[in-house]
């Protein structure tokens, strides 16, 4: 199976300090990956490496087989290939464009030029991507005025669009309702599920986001990789524990998690 992201021996450093410290990790073809970890762990740096975005300071990164700052890499090339929404590319979008234009936006990124032809086309594939995310009765709605769930639904889509073979997402699920969640997490879980669907990476800071369909969990503290493997074995209790600095456990029940402290005694 051919790598979808390898790290090797990365750093990122900043002002001194090792913001992603001595990482290798790789995820290979089919794998659909949950980064889980404390706030400033380095979660959303890892995925700015592997959107092409970042650099890192040490080490090499590849990226569905192409190698950052290698010769004859482009990352102009590169980057259509990779899909990522996050909260930092919600701050980027207008807020006056329509909840269609902001989707469709995304395959003019990758058009210089306007081709008539396309136009059908693309708006085909955004009000698909849009209605599979069911925000079908908001494509006329202006971008600023969605709200958190709303947005993060047609950021997706919005990610989906240049059919990316892979696709990052940041948090996806963070400032959603229990319902708003739960829609999303089985919205994830199809896709995730879907042999078609690219690789996927999430970022999380609750193990009730993981949908069912995601198979390996990298834990990551203070830039170093605390655990990376195969959920049924790596998302454990003691694994928790030690990524967040306090007793945790987790528990499943059928293909969906939860977890909790334990009672002070
Ligand atoms: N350009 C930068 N210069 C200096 N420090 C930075 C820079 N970017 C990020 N950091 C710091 O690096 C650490 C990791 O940041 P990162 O955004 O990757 O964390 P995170 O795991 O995504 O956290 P959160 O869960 O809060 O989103 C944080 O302490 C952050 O303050
Ligand atoms: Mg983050």
């Amino acid at each position: 199976m051919s790598d979808v992201l390898e790290l090797v021996d990365v750093s990122v450093v900043r002002d001194g300090r090792a913001l992603v410290d001595d990482v290798s990790w790789s995820v290979k073809e089919g794998e659909r990956w949950v980064i889980l970890g404390p706030n400033g762990a380095g979660k959303t740096t890892l995925l700015n490496l592997a959107s092409s975005y970042l650099y890192p300071s040490r080490g090499t990164v590849a990226i569905l087989g192409e190698h950052l700052g290698g010769v004859g890499t482009d990352v102009f090339e590169l980057r259509p290939r990779i899909g990522m929404a996050g909260v930092a590319m919600a701050d980027k979008l207008p807020k006056r464009q329509t909840v269609l234009q902001t989707v469709l936006t995304a395959a003019y990124g990758m058009t210089a030029t306007w081709h008539e032809d396309y136009e059908a086309v693309d708006e085909e594939r955004a009000r698909a991507f849009l209605d599979r995310l069911g925000m079908t009765e908001y494509l006329d709605r202006r971008f600023g005025t969605l709200s958190e769930g709303e947005r993060k639904r047609t950021l997706i889509a919005r990610a989906m669009m240049t059919d990316p073979e892979l696709l990052l997402l940041d948090e996806p699920a963070a400032g959603l309702d229990l319902g708003g969640r739960e829609d999303l997490v089985r919205r994830l879980g199809r896709l995730a599920r879907d042999p078609y669907a690219p690789s996927m990476i999430m970022v999380t800071h609750h193990v009730e986001e993981i949908a069912p369909g995601f198979t390996h969990v990298l834990m990551i503290r203070q830039g170093r990789i605390l655990a990376a493997g195969p959920m049924e074995t790596e998302l454990s209790s003691r694994n928790l524990s030690l990524c967040f600095g306090l007793p945790l456990v987790v528990e499943r029940t059928g293909d969906r998690y939860t977890a909790h402290g334990l009672p002070l005694s």
